[in-house]
């Protein structure tokens, strides 16, 4: 599609507002499902920003993909609690089943995998999030569970 030109019609619509940068990338997001990198440029010459400093705050913020997602996304809360509580072993499992990083998708387009900062489940820790919907208490037979059905 028309990235520069729907990103373009994207500020216009926004960009009077105070601190349009964030409600742009949000909206840029939704709108395509992902944050193409071509759009970046367009925002800072429009908002007056240089493009270091609109990629700084689309990189400080996890919500935002640089690529397409897959079907399915699997999030793994990677804040204190969950840490604690086996999230990095959990972590390892996600990549290793998956043979995939954070950030990266399958290649055969079924999930991708994103951290998350809490998802407000640290007493039910370690905490997922799969296709919008948390789990609690994950380990790595739900991970097996999960990725099995979003692979049907
Ligand atoms: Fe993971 Fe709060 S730290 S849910």
């Amino acid at each position: 599609g028309d990235v520069p030109g729907r990103t373009l019609a994207i500020v216009e619509e926004l960009k009077g507002l105070e601190g349009p940068l964030l409600p742009i990338l949000h909206e840029i997001q939704h709108e395509f499902g992902y944050v193409p990198q071509d759009c970046l440029p367009v925002i800072a010459r429009e908002l007056n920003l240089s493009r270091a400093e609109v990629y700084g705050v689309f990189s400080f913020y996890h919500d935002f993909r640089e690529h397409p997602a897959g079907r399915h996304v699997l999030k793994l809360c990677r804040a204190e609690a969950c840490q604690s509580m086996g999230g990095d072993q959990l972590a390892e499992s996600a990549k290793r089943l998956l043979g995939i990083d954070f950030h990266e998708t399958t290649p055969d387009g079924a999930v991708t995998l994103e951290p998350v900062y809490c998802l407000g489940l640290c007493s039910c820790a370690p905490s997922a999030m799969f296709d919008g919907e948390v789990h609690a208490r994950v380990d790595a037979d739900d991970l097996d569970a999960l990725v099995a059905e979003a692979r049907r």
